[in-house]
């Protein structure tokens, strides 16, 4: 039986940086997204019964490397659950450039834990999808629920995503640069744990600026939401600067975007920008200045409109004889 999902890319307000716990997927504080509408991920996952490894497939290409090893581990969580040894054939085609800091891996592990739980039979609630897919990328946590979510920081039980009410935004998607980032952002994650200096007020000035932000998401209040995700973003990178040796992902090209933006609000178009660990630069703004903005930004790199994106999802269940959709 084949089971098939889709889950989207989601782009921190309140970033996500630095666990509590490894094993489990702990975050150290809380943090906030917005899922996007574009650059899905579909993944299908067959059940082979072969024994020996899973395989896996990603954008056409065989994977035999660390990724393969990251998926097979995934699966063993799942068959832990679902009390089956059965191996799995793996196939996904990724539309985010993998690896470049615009969180492949949150569509990517949620896409996953969303059609190997179908595949391996679970049926699982919401939250314990997001909880499932926590174990494979923290940010793909985030990617389960739709719309804009909070994950919250707790122990294995609670640390889950779920939506809360928020304004209208989008979002338009600058692209600097497609390739793969060199610290991949787990690796950064405890580097700056071990070696940053302003890593413990990170971990307490962000568990305020969640509560902050979910206050402003719920009052409706666009302006308030944009102020704390570019002092957020800026925090976070300010803390991983702060690394030794240091590791800085905002290239000039970046940091000229985030003037950009800066000089399209002292001209009265509202618009809010932040980066997660690569040099592209995401921009936060009302749905209907996102034509506006986009245009503002052509020229600074690949320009990409996006609004707020639907909960990761089955596309088809085959062999079941159920078909979702
Ligand atoms: C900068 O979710 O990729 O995008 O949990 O180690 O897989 P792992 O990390 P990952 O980190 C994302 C970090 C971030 C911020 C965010 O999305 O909140």
């Amino acid at each position: 039986m084949t089971s098939t999902a889709v889950a989207h890319p989601n782009i921190a307000l309140v970033k996500y940086w630095g666990k509590a716990d490894a094993d489990l997927a702990l975050p150290a504080t809380g943090s906030v997204s917005m899922g996007l509408d574009v650059f899905p991920t579909t993944t299908s996952v067959t059940l082979t019964g072969q024994q020996g490894h899973d395989a896996f497939t990603l954008n056409g290409r065989v994977v035999d490397d660390g990724a393969l090893v990251r998926v097979e581990r995934f699966l063993d969580l799942v068959r832990e659950l679902a009390g089956s040894d059965a191996r799995a054939e793996v196939v996904s085609d990724n539309t985010v450039p993998t690896g470049a800091g615009l969180a492949s891996s949150a569509s990517g592990f949620a896409a996953l834990a969303v059609a190997a739980a179908d595949a391996y039979g679970l049926d699982l609630s919401a939250r314990d999808l997001s909880r499932l897919a926590r174990r494979g990328s923290g940010s793909a946590t985030r990617s389960i629920p739709g719309g804009v979510s909070v994950w919250h920081a707790g122990d294995d039980q609670a640390s889950f995503a779920e939506t809360v009410p928020a304004p209208p935004m989008a979002m338009v998607v600058v692209t600097i640069d497609d390739g793969p980032k060199e610290i991949g952002s787990r690796e950064a994650m405890r580097r700056t744990i071990a070696t940053s200096p302003f890593y413990p007020a990170w971990v307490t000035s962000t568990t305020v600026t969640v509560d902050d932000m979910l206050a402003a998401c719920a009052a409706g209040d666009f302006t308030r939401i944009g102020e704390l995700t570019e002092s957020n973003a800026l925090r976070m990178h300010a803390t991983i600067e702060g690394a030794f040796p240091p590791i800085r992902y905002l290239n000039s090209r970046s940091v000229a975007v985030f003037d950009a933006v800066a000089a399209m609000r002292a001209d009265g178009l509202e618009a809010y920008a932040t980066a997660d660990a690569g040099p592209n630069v995401v921009v936060l703004c009302r749905p209907e200045d996102r034509a506006r903005v986009a245009s503002a930004l052509d020229g600074y790199g690949a320009v990409i409109e996006s609004g707020t994106g639907p909960a990761a999802h089955l596309l088809r269940s085959e062999g079941s004889g159920e078909n979702p959709e």
